[in-house]
This record gives C-alpha cells, structure tokens and sequence, in this order.
C-alpha cells in the first residue's frame, strides 16, 4: 500500500500552520509581549524563532519525510532505542488535545450564548459561575456539566470529520479552516481601530522597554512559546512530514511556516490590545489591570470588551467562531499525529476506524476537565505538560538527531532535498543550543515548582501533575535501556 501523499504543497503548509496557528497565538503570545518589554519581547522572540523553533521544525519535519513514518516509527527507524521517544511524545499530545478540545467546547458554548450576551456587566461570574459552574478547589469534582460535555462531544463529532480520510479529508478542511479565523480576526481589528483607545492599547503591547531583556525570565518565556506554538515535540510535524514525497522541499516549508505563525501572533496582538485599549477607555480602568492571559483574556475580558461595543452580538459571534476555528486544526492535527502511529503499525484497521477510536477516547479523556472542577484539571495538567513533557521530548529529539543519528547526516539530506541550503549553523543549534536552552528552561521550571508548589493545590493533585511529567519518561528510559534485540522484535512485529 502506498502512503498517503498531500494533494498539493500548499495544502502541506496550510496544514502545518493551521496546526501551528492556535489560541496559544491569540491568548499567550500578546500577553507575554505585554508583561514582558513590549516591543523589546520581539527581540528574544525573533531569536528563539530563529535560534531554536525554525531548526527543530526543520528537523521534525526532516525525520518524518525521510523515514516516511509517524514519530513512532521514525524515530525507531533513527536509532531503536528511541521507540519510547515516539510513545512519550504522543502520550503527551494526547494529554493535550484531551483538554485543548475542552477550551474548544468552552467557545461553541458561547457562541451560542452570544444571541443573547447575558453577561455583560458581569463576565467573570458569568464565566465560572454559570458557564463552568466551578467548585470551591480541585477536590470537589461535582458531577459533570452537561452542556459542556454535549459540546465537547460536538468537538470531537467534527474533529472525527476532518481527519477520518488522512490527508484527503484534511486536505479540503484546511483550505478554509485557516485562512477563516485570520479573516475573522481582521474584522475584529477593524472594529478595534474604529473605536477610541486602541492606540493606547497598542502603546502598551509594543512600547518597548529595554530594561526587561535582562530578565532572564523574558528569554525563557520567548523560548517556549515559539517551542509551544509551532506545535512541536508531540509528533504532529513529523507525522506531517511523513506525508509528503522524500525529495520535496524541506527549508522553505519550515521558514514559511513559522514566519506565518508568529506573523498570526504579532497581528493577534494588535487585536488583543487594541480591543483592551478600547475597553480601557470605555469603562476607565488602566490599561495594566485589564491584561490577562489564557481563559481569563478568552471567556472573561474579551466577551466582556465586546459587550460594549457597538453592534456586539456581531462581534461576540465571530469572536467566539473565531476562537473554535482557531482550536480546531491544532487539536486535529494532534489526532493525525496518533493516527499515523497506529495505521503504520496495523496496517489492516481502516483510518476511519482508528479516528473514530482516538476521537471516542479523547471524548471520553475529557470527561474530567468537564466537571465543575475541571477548571482546575485543566490548569494542572497544562502547567505540567507544557512545562516539561514539552521540554523532556525537545531536548531528546535534538540528543538523538544531533549526536546519536548525526546532525550533519541528517543536515545533508535536507540540503539534498531544498532549494534553501542550511549551513552549519542548524548543526550547532540542533547540538547545542537547543538542548542548552530547554536544559535551562527545564532547570528554571523545576527550582520554581520545587519552592512554590505550582497554584498551592493539594499534594495528591500536585502527585497528579508529576505523575504526567515524569511516568512517560520512565517508560522512555525504560524502552532505552531495555535489551536491544527484544526492542528491534517488538518493532518487527
Ligand atoms: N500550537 C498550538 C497553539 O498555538 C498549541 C499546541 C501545541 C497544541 N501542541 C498542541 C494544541 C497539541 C493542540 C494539540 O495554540
């Protein structure tokens, strides 16, 4: 059987930026450029871009086109001993995805309550006390709510519908599913620059503030964002990579890519600030307090800013399709990542039967995050996964292309393949300064969980936490050091 193939290149790109291209773009980046230097966040921004999100997308997207395989496979195919890498870096998507769709559900279920908008005046209560209907902490679960639950498996219904044919279901949602919310959100800009305050929004998001760049904390913060948003370390790029041709194009792919996705986050900000700057002026409240980030900026600020608009159940409507949009490509694309895995291995279960597994599955994950103290779940969990899950499987990644399979191999494959030649450069990013960066990262991460149990929770939640962290290392350092020719018949199998 021959491999799935992408219909064009451009859908190839559409695909990897719409996996890219996600709320991490719309809530994370304009309130790190905010809280951290403004203008001057541009700088170690563009560095990490440049320094340690281009190569390892390059490199993703290299391993999976030349071994023609799902991270799984690919990466067994790279060294055997590296089978757990694949598994540690799906686990963990799967962990993601299994909230990520929850924030999605979050969104429909405000879109429909936007033809009414009762939450103006009061959004935050309107947010956790009736949308979520949160419990007092984490140990009162308090049943599951309904109408999120409904609309979670909403999520999942359509999730199902783009990617139960591979590439080719794919292939036709992406054409629209990524250039629509980049639409919706210019839309929303207009509105913003037609109303009062949004250049004192905009002074505040780029006003640059030199001071900052010596926070050590700036450069970290940039350099897992750009690691987060272009969606790398769970699989998702390699698996992409492996439906496209051997001798296609690699360098430009990447560089479009990324260039497209922080391009998204930069603009998401004029967005952001320059309804909050509106808002500011509106209500007269400064500036600073009104920034916020993740569900706070999405579910409370925003729905809040817009209900004192003119013409705003428009605009609350293309907000929150907006936001599902935005969601939905990221959180397929995680699923193909889990699909190519699977149909590698067995190839006699149709895609159509193991989406349809992964999507009940995932449904089902999710179930938690939909409890009244789901909120909570869905913090713990994304405080652990993004901060070392995330970092774990980079710096593995760059141990075994970098030394163990050979950068300069594997840099020579994509030279052959790209009409950009990349120099020696990548060699030393891959080796060095990636895994240098993320150790760092890593390091700072663990020191400030060690001293400040993360959002003082519970220690059996916080065990919940580690637990995530630390159980998929295990069992990748257990595939590691297990014997070598039990792993090579476990991959024959
Ligand atoms: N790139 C996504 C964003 O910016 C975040 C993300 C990374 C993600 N990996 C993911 C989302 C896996 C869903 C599944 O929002």
């Amino acid at each position: 059987m021959t491999r799935q193939r992408w219909t064009s290149r451009a859908v190839f790109i559409l695909a990897a930026l719409g996996s890219a291209v996600g709320l991490g773009n719309l809530w994370r980046f304009p309130y790190l450029a905010g809280k951290y230097g403004g203008g001057a966040f541009l700088i170690p921004y563009l560095i990490a871009l440049v320094l340690v999100g281009v190569p390892m997308l390059i490199l993703e997207l290299a391993v999976g086109q030349k071994m023609q395989q799902g991270a799984v496979g690919s990466y067994t195919k790279l060294h055997p001993r590296f089978v757990g890498l694949g598994i540690l870096a799906l686990i963990s998507s799967f962990i993601i995805v299994s909230y990520y769709a929850v924030v999605m559900a979050w969104s429909l279920v405000y879109l429909l309550a936007s033809l009414k908008m009762n939450w103006s005046g009061d959004a935050e209560g309107y947010f956790y006390q009736e949308v979520l209907q949160t419990s007092n902490g984490i140990e009162q679960l308090g049943g599951i709510n309904l109408s999120i639950f409904l609309s979670l498996l909403f999520v999942w219904f359509s999730v199902y519908f783009c990617v139960w044919q591979g590439t080719k279901s794919v292939g036709k949602v992406v054409k629209y599913s990524v250039p629509l919310p980049v639409i919706l959100m210019s839309l929303l800009l207009i509105r913003a620059v037609t109303l009062p305050g949004f250049l004192q929004g905009w002074e505040m998001y780029l006003q640059p503030n030199w001071v900052a760049l010596l926070n050590p904390e700036v450069w970290t913060a940039a350099c897992s964002q750009i690691f987060y948003s272009l969606s790398l370390a769970f699989g998702i790029m390699v698996a992409y990579g492996s439906y496209k041709d051997r001798d296609d194009d690699i360098t430009q792919d990447a560089w479009i890519t990324a260039l497209l996705d922080s391009g998204t986050s930069i603009f998401a900000g004029f967005v952001v600030f320059g309804v909050l700057g509106y808002m500011a002026w509106k209500i007269g409240t400064p500036l600073k307090d009104l920034a916020a980030s993740g569900p706070g900026l999405a579910f409370v600020v925003f729905p809040e800013a817009i209900s004192l608009m003119p013409l705003s159940k428009i605009f609350s409507i293309l907000f929150f399709l907006m936001l599902f949009l935005l969601g939905i490509d990221s959180a397929f694309s995680m699923v193909a990542a889990l699909n190519a895995a699977i149909a590698d291995k067995y190839k006699h279960i149709s895609l159509a039967q193991i989406s349809l597994g992964f999507c009940l599955l995932l449904a089902i994950a999710g179930a938690i995050y939909t409890t009244r103290a789901g909120l909570y779940f869905l913090d713990l969990v994304d405080h652990f996964v993004t901060s070392y899950n995330l970092l774990l499987i980079g710096i593995c990644q760059s141990i075994l292309v970098g030394w163990v399979y050979g950068a300069e191999k594997m840099r020579r494959y994509i030279n052959q393949v790209s009409h950009w030649q990349i120099g020696k450069w990548w060699n030393i990013a891959i080796k060095y300064i990636i895994p240098l960066a993320l150790v760092t990262l890593l390091v700072t991460q663990f020191i400030q969980d060690i001293k400040t149990p993360y959002e003082g929770y519970p220690t059996w939640a916080l065990g919940i936490g580690w637990t995530i962290a630390l159980l998929p290392l295990l069992i990748f350092l257990w595939l590691l050091l297990k014997d070598k020719n039990k792993i090579i018949s476990i991959e024959e199998q």
